[in-house]
C-alpha cells in the first residue's frame, strides 16, 4: 500500500499561545518569512503526498485562505510588476490539493483525526500536527517515515528522546529496539506521571496510521484532560497489529509553545538563504553581550 494522503489537524484552541492566538490561528504565526503551517505543507509536498486534509474549526479560515488562489492580490502584484512576489504567492496555492473538514468541537487530537475518516477511506495515511516543525539536513521527516513504511507496511509513530522530567508532557512509547532508530511498540501511555515509566521515547507530531485507527477512535472514550486521546487509540491499535516507533533524523520544534516557537525562529533564521549569515552575526553580538 502507498501512502497518498496527509491529515493535518489545526482545530485546537491554542491556549498555550494566548493572547497571540486569540484572533490568529497559532499555525499562522510567522517563522522568519512564512507561517508555521506552510513549512508543514512544504514537508508533505517534498515527501510526495498527493492530497492534504486539514481538520479545521471556526476561526481557522486564515489557514485555508493562505493556500487558496487570491485573484485580487495576483492582479495587483502583476499591475505593479512585482512578478517575483506574484510567482511566490501563486506557488503557495499550487503546492497541492487541499481538502478541509470541520471538527465540530475541540474534543481532542484523537477526535480531530477521526473527523477525517470519510475523506481518508480505507488506506494508510500520514498525520502531521499543525504546530510541530522538524528541521532535517537530508530527507524531510515524513519522507524518512514513508521509506520505513515501504518496508514494514504497518503504523509508525515518530519519536525523540526526552529527559525523565520531560516525559510526563508527552505520549511515551515503551518498545523493543529492532535496529538503530527503529523500535517495535509494546506499550504507549499519554503523559505518564513522573516515575511511572522507564522509557525516554516521546511521540512527536508525525504518524503513519493504518485506517483501522478510525474504528478504534470511534470507540475511544475521553482520557487524559477529558479529551479523546490519539495515544489511547494507538495503544489499542498496537495490541491488534504491529506498530513501529521511528527515531527520525532532524530537530523537532513545538511551535505551539512560546519557547518552542522562539527556538524554531532562531533555527530556521540561521538556515535562511539570504538572512542566515547576517542573523548569525547579530546573534553572536547578542550572546557576547549577555
Ligand atoms: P495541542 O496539544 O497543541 O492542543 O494539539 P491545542 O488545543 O492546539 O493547543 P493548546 O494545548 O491549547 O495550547 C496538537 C495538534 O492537534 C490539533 C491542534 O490544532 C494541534 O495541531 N488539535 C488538538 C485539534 O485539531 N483538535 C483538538 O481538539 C485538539
Amino acid at each position: 500500500m502507498k501512502v497518498r494522503k496527509a491529515v493535518i489537524p489545526v482545530a485546537g484552541l491554542g491556549t498555550r499561545f494566548l493572547p497571540a492566538s486569540k484572533a490568529i490561528p497559532k499555525e499562522m504565526l510567522t517563522i522568519v518569512d512564512r507561517p508555521t503551517i506552510q513549512y508543514i505543507v512544504e514537508e508533505v509536498v517534498a515527501s510526495g503526498i498527493e492530497v492534504i486534509i486539514f481538520i479545521t474549526s471556526e476561526g481557522k479560515s486564515a489557514i485555508e485562505n493562505h493556500f487558496d488562489y487570491d485573484f485580487e492580490l495576483d492582479t495587483l502584484l502583476r499591475q505593479k510588476n512585482k512578478l517575483d512576489l506574484c510567482e511566490e504567492v501563486c506557488h503557495i496555492s499550487n503546492l497541492i490539493d487541499i481538502i478541509s473538514v470541520r471538527q465540530k468541537k475541540p474534543l481532542g487530537l484523537g477526535h480531530a483525526i477521526w473527523s477525517a475518516r470519510n475523506v481518508v477511506g480505507n488506506e494508510p495515511f500520514l498525520v502531521l500536527l499543525g504546530d510541530d516543525l522538524v528541521l532535517s539536513d537530508n530527507l524531510p521527516c515524513s519522507q524518512q517515515m514513508l521509506n520505513l513504511f515501504e518496508e514494514v507496511q504497518e503504523s509508525i509513530v515518530a519519536i525523540q528522546q526526552v529527559t525523565p522530567e520531560e516525559a510526563s508532557q508527552y505520549g511515551i512509547v515503551e518498545g523493543e529496539k529492532l535496529r538503530e532508530g527503529v523500535y517495535q511498540v509494546k506499550r504507549m501511555v499519554e503523559k505518564p506521571p513522573p516515575g511511572t515509566t522507564d522509557s525516554d521515547l516521546a511521540i512527536i507530531g508525525r504518524y503513519i496510521l493504518q485506517p483501522e485507527i478510525f474504528d478504534i477512535l470511534g470507540k475511544t472514550t475521553p482520557g487524559h484532560g477529558g479529551e479523546i486521546q490519539l495515544t489511547d487509540a494507538l495503544q489499542a491499535l498496537a495490541k491488534r497489529r504491529s506498530m513501529y516507533a521511528y527515531q527520525f533524523e532532524g530537530t523537532r520544534f513545538d511551535a505551539g509553545d512560546k519557547l518552542g516557537y522562539l527556538k524554531a525562529i532562531v533555527a530556521f533564521a540561521l538556515r535562511h538563504p539570504s538572512l542566515g549569515d547576517d542573523f548569525a552575526g547579530h546573534l553572536k553580538k547578542v550572546c557576547a553581550s549577555l
